[in-house]
């Protein structure tokens, strides 16, 4: 969110990983839970950037997808538990289907969040941009 020299980015969860826990927990419950949340992010910034724009406030969003953080070892051993894997194979699987090749680190969503802050990207309204090494296409 761009508010008159001032700036804040707004990021929308990613897609994916939520699923992948629902289906070994078997919670569908949380699968909705989920996908409402990262739909609501996306509306959110549909919403608030066509009702602010107006008064030269542009919000825009980014969608990471699978990304290599503290959560995703929490997330392996979970696998390893429940598909008896080694721990670290589901996670290295993670990241070879990725159409990029590898999981997305932190840092790889910096360049879209500098873009968004900057006058480069004013013409650029209400959108989400997935910085997810391909996972989705929109
Ligand atoms: N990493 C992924 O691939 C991925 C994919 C899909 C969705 N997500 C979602 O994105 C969100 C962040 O994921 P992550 O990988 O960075 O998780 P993470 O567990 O690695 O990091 C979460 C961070 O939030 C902090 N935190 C927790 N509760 C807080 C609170 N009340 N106030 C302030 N900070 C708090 C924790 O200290 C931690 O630093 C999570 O909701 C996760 O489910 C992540």
């Amino acid at each position: 969110m761009r508010l008159a020299g001032k700036t804040a980015i707004v990021t929308g969860a990613a897609r994916g990983i939520g699923r992948a826990i629902a289906d070994i927990d078997g919670d569908a419950a949380e699968t909705a839970a989920d996908a409402l949340g990262e739909a609501a992010v996306i509306s959110l910034t549909q919403s608030a950037g066509l009702g602010l724009i107006a008064h030269g406030i542009n919000v825009n969003g980014i969608a990471p997808g699978v990304v290599d953080t503290p959560m995703w070892d929490e997330v392996d051993a979970l696998f390893a538990r429940y598909e008896k894997r080694p721990l670290g194979e589901k996670k290295r699987l993670v990241g070879e289907a990725v159409p990029y090749g590898r999981m997305g680190l932190p840092e790889d969503h910096t360049g879209a969040a500098v873009f968004l802050a900057s006058s480069d990207s004013d013409c650029v309204v209400a959108q989400t941009l997935n910085v997810d090494g391909g996972n989705w296409m929109s």
